[in-house]
């Protein structure tokens, strides 16, 4: 679909447009009363507060991909992400099951960031550098063409919460790997473990060049130059401004921010990690927090005991998951009992079988 034709499908209803906040919660509360069983709203932390009070799990991309592969039978699937998260699900569904995205314009400027055309190509060029050395992992915020790749290539898709687990079983497999899309993942996570940043190169898929001096027998890890446009914008500004400001304060970011930042935090981790450990803090501790904001304002809300705010004072919410809304929810709900419901993602049978592989040897370790 073209980004036009999302625009136009995301134009909500004359009657949706007509009603209050109140009488769109009552009537997605009535939905969901109707459909029981047959219906399940997956949410993750991401968010914002009017969709995730609805959600029958809330988790992080590992969670919610772990509750897609136990399947709990639903006929639909209304999946309050965005679209590699809908996809996924897809993948990990049943034949009877129906997975539908709220609105088609959330996407991810990251996994955006990596096409097959241009894996592909990339591909043919480092085997001929490297030989049949390199086995690809790719982070779960990808498209299914990716993962796919991944699977039809020996690879496996990888999570945040299971990055080291996952480079230790590659590592395991081949000497070399191909980590898409997000190179600040790929390379937090390598270093720490104990590789060092010399054995590391960056893919250019818009040069479809090597970046990297030196003997390429060294690299053993090959990153895709890709990133969140969210995380990105946390820097090492904001870590010495609140250094400066408030040195009582912990700071904890997420592995897709910038390697410098990783290092100058006091901790890092996945969403889940970020979550515990703030919950699990004293009581009184002050914590400078470099994740998407609608969590941080639900961790603000939530853990009063403690001082939570953005490690960057002028963040905003991750544009594309900020698209699935209350109106866009209701809209999508009521789809479910109309002739076609809309905005069904359904991946083609043969991609979803690779990209299975792929998911299924995360899901094994
Ligand atoms: P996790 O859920 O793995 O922490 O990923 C964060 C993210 O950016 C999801 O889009
Ligand atoms: Fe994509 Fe980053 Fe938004 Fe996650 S936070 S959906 S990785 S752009």
């Amino acid at each position: 679909m073209s980004v036009l034709e999302s625009f136009q499908a995301a134009a909500l209803p004359e009657h949706i447009k007509a009603m209050s906040q109140q009488e769109m919660e009552e009537r997605v509360w009535e939905i969901k009363r109707k459909l029981g069983p047959r219906l399940f709203m997956p949410g993750h932390y991401y968010q914002k507060d009017e969709v995730i009070q609805f959600a029958d799990e809330t988790g992080d991309s590992l969670q919610l991909a772990k509750t897609g592969a136990a399947n709990n039978g639903a006929e639909y699937i209304v999946f309050c992400g965005v679209h590699f998260m809908a996809e996924t699900a897809d993948i990990l569904s049943e034949a009877n099951q129906t997975v539908l995205l709220p609105d088609l314009r959330a996407g991810c400027s990251m996994a955006d960031m990596a096409e097959i055309s241009q894996l592909e190509k990339a591909w043919k060029k480092l085997q001929g550098e490297f030989g049949d050395t390199i086995i690809p992992l790719t982070y779960v915020n990808s498209t299914a063409a990716i993962k796919a790749f991944c699977g039809r290539n020996q690879g496996a898709t990888l999570t945040s919460s299971n990055a080291e687990n996952m480079l230790a079983w590659a590592f395991a497999q081949k000497e070399r790997i191909l980590f898409l899309p997000d190179q600040h993942l790929g390379r937090n996570t390598a270093y720490e473990m104990g590789l060092p940043l010399e054995k590391m190169a960056v893919w250019d898929p818009i040069r479809e060049t090597l970046e990297w001096e030196g003997d390429a027998e060294q690299v053993r890890m090959i990153l895709w130059k890709g990133h969140c446009s969210v995380h990105e914008k946390f820097t090492m500004d904001n870590v010495r401004q609140v250094r400066k400001e408030n040195p009582d304060a912990s700071v904890i970011v997420h592995p897709e921010c910038m390697f410098d930042v990783v290092q100058a935090a006091d901790a890092a981790g996945s969403t889940n990690k970020i979550i515990q450990t703030i919950r699990e803090a004293p009581s009184g501790s002050t914590w400078a927090v470099g994740t998407e904001m609608n969590l941080v304002h639900r961790l603000m809300q939530e853990e009063t005991d403690k001082t939570v705010y953005s490690l960057n004072p002028n963040m905003c919410p991750c544009l594309t998951m900020n698209r699935i809304d209350l109106p866009h929810l209701l809209w999508s709900l009521e789809s479910i009992s109309s002739p076609a419901p809309h905005h069904v993602i359904e991946v083609d049978p043969a991609t979803k079988h690779e990209a299975w592989t792929a998911l299924e040897r995360m899901l094994q370790q």
